[in-house]
C-alpha cells in the first residue's frame, strides 16, 4: 500500500502538536518537512529547531526535504535534530562529486538518503546515483509553496524510475498538488510515497482525506 506523508508546510504552527497527533490518529505513515531557505526558493519556511521539538513528540518517520542552496552546510542540524531521511536537490549540487560526498556524509550519520528532481530535470540525471541513495523525490510542482496544480510531466517520470528500479530498493515519492485524483494517477504509474500538504490539512474530514489517498 501506498504511504502518506503530510507536509507539515500546510499545518498550523499555532497547534503543531494536535495536528500531528491527528493525522497519526488518522493513517498518516511519514512527516513530510519542507525546507526553504529564501535562495534555492523564493519562500522561506522553518529550520532545524523545529524539527528536533517534531522528533520529541512524534515517533513517524521524520521525511524532511531541504530546498536550500547549500545542504552540506546544514545536513548536521537536521540529522541531530531527528531526520530520519534527507533529502536534497540535485540542482543544487555542482557535481558529481559533491553529490556523492553528501549521500555518503549522510548515510555515515545513520540517516537514509533522498534525491529530489525538479519538474524541468529529467530523471536520467538522476540514474547513476540509484544504487546509493534511499529515495527519489518528484516534484509535481515547482517547489517553494504549497497548493500549487499537480504538473501531470510527474507521471512519466515515475513510471520510468519505477521502470528502472529493478532489484535496487529505493522507494519513489511525489510531491506537489497531490489529491484523491492526483494520487491515483501517481499509484498507478508506480509511486511509494504521496506528500500531501494543503489536501490533507485544509480538508474538513482529514480522515478521509488520508484515506481516498491510500
Ligand atoms: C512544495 C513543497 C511541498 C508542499 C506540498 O515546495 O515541497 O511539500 O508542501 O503542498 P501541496 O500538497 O499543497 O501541493
Ligand atoms: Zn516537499
Amino acid at each position: 500500500m501506498v504511504k502518506v506523508a503530510p507536509s507539515v508546510l500546510s499545518a498550523n504552527f499555532a497547534d503543531l502538536k494536535s495536528d500531528l497527533d491527528s493525522i497519526r490518529t488518522y493513517g498518516a505513515d511519514w512527516i513530510h518537512y519542507d525546507v526553504m531557505d529564501g535562495h534555492f526558493v523564493p519562500n522561506i519556511s522553518f529550520g532545524y529547531s523545529i524539527l528536533k521539538d517534531i522528533a520529541k513528540v512524534t515517533d513517524l518517520y521524520l521525511d524532511v526535504h531541504l530546498m536550500i542552496s547549500d545542504p552540506m552546510k546544514y545536513v548536521d542540524e537536521f540529522i541531530k535534530a531527528g531526520a530520519s531521511l534527507i533529502t536534497f536537490h540535485l540542482e543544487a549540487l555542482s557535481d558529481e562529486k559533491a553529490v556523492r560526498e553528501l549521500i555518503k556524509h549522510i548515510h555515515n550519520q545513520g540517516a537514509d538518503v533522498g534525491i529530489s528532481i525538479k519538474p524541468a530535470t529529467p530523471t536520467q540525471l538522476v540514474e547513476k546515483y540509484l544504487d546509493d541513495i534511499d529515495l527519489v523525490l518528484v516534484m509535481s510542482v515547482e517547489p517553494g509553496f504549497g497548493g500549487q496544480a499537480f504538473q501531470t510531466s510527474a507521471i512519466d517520470k515515475i513510471k520510468a524510475l519505477y521502470q528502472l528500479r529493478g532489484h535496487r530498493h529505493f522507494v519513489i515519492e511525489v510531491d506537489g498538488g497531490i489529491n484523491a485524483e492526483t494520487g491515483a494517477l501517481c499509484k498507478e504509474a508506480g509511486v511509494d510515497v504521496l506528500v500531501a500538504g494543503s489536501y490533507v490539512f485544509q480538508s474538513p474530514d482529514r480522515q478521509k482525506a488520508i484515506d481516498l489517498l491510500k
